[in-house]
């Protein structure tokens, strides 16, 4: 169901915010400028969808969820409680990402169905964006060549 779909992508976008905020702010080593702005960059592009999510749960005639204890109920995106290294950060949120993109492409079946065409559009949009971050931190993650 669309709406509930919905309900997941908004807290799993607000927790992997949250998460790539985290990072932003602990991330140490040689490349610290990159990653801090690298970071920064990321969490202000995911979280600049959550408005619009919560909004389209709204046309669906449901209630948006606002709380950080719903949050952790629906959310896909599992809590990073230490500061790993940043190689490591950069393999969690592959990881992550790589949901997301399950997600949303579960989310826009699901508006497909529904009928729901204008949401359909907004979530390849995301899924857009996802992508592009899954291109940028998978080629973080590669060794460099010899
Ligand atoms: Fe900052």
């Amino acid at each position: 169901m669309l709406a509930e779909d919905l309900k997941v992508l908004l807290a799993s976008v607000n927790s992997l915010s949250i998460k790539v905020q985290y990072f932003h702010w602990n991330v140490e080593g040689d490349n610290f400028p990159q990653y801090h702005d690298f970071f920064g960059n990321l969490y202000e592009e995911i979280y600049s969808s959550v408005d619009k999510i919560a909004e389209y749960i709204r046309t669906l005639d449901t209630y948006a969820p606002g709380s950080l204890t719903r949050y952790a109920e629906l959310t896909i995106i599992q809590d990073q409680l230490k500061v790993p290294r940043a190689e490591l950060m950069f393999a969690e949120l592959f990881e992550d990402n790589a949901k997301m993109i399950e997600l949303l492409n579960h989310c826009f079946a699901s508006a497909s169905q529904e009928n729901k065409q204008g949401i359909a559009n907004f979530i390849a949009e995301r899924l857009d964006a996802h992508e592009k971050h899954q291109w940028m931190i998978r080629s973080v993650l590669k060794k460099a060549r010899a």
